[in-house]
């Protein structure tokens, strides 16, 4: 038995994704199994959480300091998974991917201008674009069967516009599970920078890569693109910690850093919290072995889904994601509507997923599945999902 197959009770906790208010005001039941926000049902590494206990019985969780033995495992992390050196000073700590893209936005461009972004993608992005008076400008990928590309055509005519002053690129990509190769991202940030726009990589599912597949981070470009890279990283997918606050904005162009400095100066930003920063030094030196058996049972999961929906012969297709733990599951040969999709999950099939239209309207059709759950969780609602297909 894998520690991944152990069943935890999260309703005991205030779990989002479990929560019956939150399943209720999304899909109108309280009764569906969840399968949709970005978390997993599995526990921290224990080198994690044995630092954590560790730090509760010493018992003092006053100010402190980031050592250089911190700075050390993060960098050497980020060499090993995303393949590029990073030094101390290219590095400022943020309390979550949000609040760097909150951040940036704020620094970098003016109320009215307009941010980029590549539906379908992370929803999130939308509101940060929009709670900051700025323009949603949209460069929709291209698809064809399921699988996306970059429309260049259209992002040089976006970034001709002058008021738009940034593009967030998801890598891997939120909801499709796709990474963008370097020579694509390289094109991305060439022609943003022949246009001044500065290029946000939100990269937090950068660690949970499948065999077979590579991700580099954006900062291992070339050098001469640096000046309009920031970088945004997290391990809060990684290790499973939705609202642990330690998050981190990498930048190596020094007057693009100091924009970014002064920005959280005003917010008073940057501090960091003992707690987190130890566990997070613990699971970043001693938490590969936990993260290769996460990876390996997630692809376990992935090859039942794909032999359940194979088997049922249903019209349900999906293609194999490179990185994290969301299923991109086509649903356009069922005869369903995109709303009809979403009804039949949660109402008949009682299952909790993103729609896909919740990404962008560029998403309908098709429902993110989250597969970070126990084996037989996953089979349960493959039963599910089959039995009351009709
Ligand atoms: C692409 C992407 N960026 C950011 C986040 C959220 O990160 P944070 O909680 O650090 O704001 C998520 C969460 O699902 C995500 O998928």
């Amino acid at each position: 038995m894998s520690l991944f197959d152990k069943i935890i009770d999260r309703k005991g906790v205030a779990s989002s994704k479990w929560h019956p208010n939150y399943l209720n005001s999304l899909f109108s039941s309280e009764d569906v199994l969840p399968f949709w926000i970005a978390d997993m049902d599995f526990r921290s590494p224990s080198a994690l959480l044995d630092k954590i206990k560790e730090r509760a019985d010493y018992g003092i969780l006053a100010y402190e300091y980031s050592p250089d033995s911190f700075f050390d495992s993060l960098i050497s992390w980020v060499e090993t998974h995303h393949r590029y050196t990073l030094s101390k000073e290219n590095i400022h700590a943020s309390p979550s991917i949000g609040s760097s893209i909150g951040i940036a936005i704020d620094c970098l461009s003016e109320p009215g201008d307009g941010v980029i972004i590549q539906p379908p993608v992370f929803m999130e992005y939308k509101n940060f674009i929009k709670n900051n008076g700025r323009k949603i400008v949209k460069n929709v990928l291209l698809e064809n069967e399921g699988i996306y590309n970059i429309d260049f055509e259209d992002l040089e005519n976006k970034v001709k516009v002058a008021s738009n002053k940034l593009l967030i690129l998801c890598n891997p990509h939120n909801p499709i599970g796709q990474i963008w190769d370097l020579e694509t991202v390289s094109k991305i940030v060439k022609i943003c920078k022949d246009n001044d726009v500065i290029v946000l990589s939100d990269e937090v599912h950068g660690d949970i890569v499948y065999s077979g597949n590579t991700f580099n981070g954006t900062l291992a470009l070339d050098s001469s693109l640096h000046s309009h890279i920031i970088s945004l990283y997290s391990p809060v997918k990684t290790f499973n910690l939705g609202g642990f606050t330690d998050s981190f904005i990498f930048i190596k162009d020094k007057e693009l850093k100091e924009k970014i400095s002064k920005s959280m100066k005003r917010f008073g930003l940057g501090k960091t919290n003992g707690v987190v920063r130890d566990a997070l030094e613990a699971a970043f030196r001693n938490g590969e072995p936990w993260l290769n058996d996460l990876i390996t049972y997630l692809q376990g999961n992935i090859n039942l889904i794909d032999s359940k929906l194979k088997e049922s012969g249903l019209p349900i297709t999906f293609n194999r994601p490179a990185a994290s733990y969301q299923l991109w599951l086509d649903f356009r040969q069922s005869g369903m509507a995109a709303a009809e999709v979403h009804t039949f999950l949660s109402q008949k099939a009682k299952l909790g997923m993103n729609a896909g239209f919740w990404f962008g309207r560029e998403g309908a059709g098709f429902t993110r599945m989250n597969i970070a759950s126990p084996r037989s969780v996953i089979e349960e609602g493959m039963d599910r999902l089959i039995t009351n297909y009709e």
